[in-house]
Order: C-alpha cells, then structure tokens, then sequence
C-alpha cells in the first residue's frame, strides 16, 4: 500500500469509530462552527494543533505557516484573523512556536540558494533577530541562541497581532481576544507560556488604531 492509501483508510477507520460513539457527529459538526480559539502555530509536522492540547474538531480555528508569522502584509493570516475575530469572535488567539523550529534555525544563518522564497520569509525572522542582536549574541551554543530567538519571534508576532486594527478594535468593543504567545518543546511534548496581552495592554502609540 501506498503511503496516501493509508490515510484514506485511516480516515474510513477514525470516521466509522466517531460514529460508532456518537452517531450524529458529523451532523452536529457538519452544523456549524463556534471555535473558542485560534492557533497560529509553525507548518512543522511534529506540533499539530489539535493533537497536542486533545481538542476536538470544532474548538481550534487554525492557521499555519513557516515560523508561525503574522506579517502585516499576509493576506492569508490576516485574512484568517480577521474572519476568526470579527465573524467567529474567538475568545483567544494563541501564537504557538516550538523549539527546535527549522525556519528560526535558518534564519539565523545565510540565505539557502535553493529556497529563495522562504528566504524571503524568513526575512522577518531576521528582523526579529536584529531588533535583539545584544541578547542573542551573548548566547554561545547555537541551539540555544535558535531557542532564544523562537521565544523572542513568538513575542515579536503577539504583538503583530496588537498591532493590528481588527484586534485592537475587538478589544476596545469586546474586551476579547486575549493573545497568547506559547512555545512547544518537542522532546517533552509540553507547551509553556511566554506571554499574553489583552484589552488593558498598552500599545506603542506608534501602532496604535484611532477611529
Ligand atoms: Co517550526
């Protein structure tokens, strides 16, 4: 059997045991979404959402990208926030990094000829890096330095996410999201928290969003 043959009967298994346990499931699912979160985590194969904080469908709205990134000019992340905190009205975002993380790793060394386009977007990697060169050159051992930096572009990115008028504008309506930054370890499968900013948080004035 061919490896993609395999998920599909696995699917035909997982969707005939939640059947079997619930007999409307899907109907129930098939209704409707009302996510109580979003997840931006890394496109890592190793830090799948869902799978490491035992949620169910229909409690994670998730978007995931390369270095788990919110870039100003991202149309798709932003596209995903904006659907998940106006239409949806999440109670929370969490920005979830992980240690270990390639593309923070890469981005901490020369561009790669043969990925120019992530070297684009690791660019904001290295921005991050740049805005906290004195911290992480004081840290020898590379894996560390990379460790460091994971935290340092998940804080980088909680703010991305302040910084913007749909969230600004839910917490001045709302008093919603509240924003969380996480990092995940890979070799204890346990997540810890970094940082969370909400409706009483100050923003640089510099981003902040008049009406
Ligand atoms: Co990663």
């Amino acid at each position: 059997m061919r490896s993609h043959e395999k998920l599909l009967l696995e699917n035909k298994a997982w969707a005939e045991e939640k059947k079997q346990r619930e007999p409307d499931y899907f109907e129930r699912l098939a209704h409707g979404q009302q996510p109580e979160f979003l997840w931006i985590g890394c496109a890592d194969s190793r830090v799948p959402a869902d799978v490491i904080v035992n949620a169910e469908p229909g409690l994670i709205f998730a978007h995931r990208n390369i270095a788990n990134q919110v870039i100003a000019t991202d149309f798709n992340c932003l596209s995903v926030v904006q659907y998940a905190v106006e239409v949806l009205k999440v109670r929370h975002i969490i920005v979830c990094g992980h240690y270990s993380c390639g593309g923070v790793r890469a981005a901490l060394s020369h561009q790669q000829s043969d990925v120019t386009l992530v070297n684009k977007w690791l660019t904001h990697v290295k921005d991050v890096y740049r805005l906290h060169r004195e911290e992480l050159d004081a840290i020898n051992d590379i894996d560390d330095k990379a460790n460091r930096l994971v935290e340092l572009n998940v804080i980088e990115q909680v703010n991305n996410l302040a910084y913007t008028s749909m969230v600004q504008s839910a917490w001045r309506e709302e008093q919603r999201p509240l924003v969380h930054g996480w990092v995940y370890a890979l070799d204890d499968g346990l997540l810890k928290q970094l940082i969370t900013l909400g409706p009483e948080s100050k923003i640089d004035p510099i981003y902040r969003w008049d009406v």
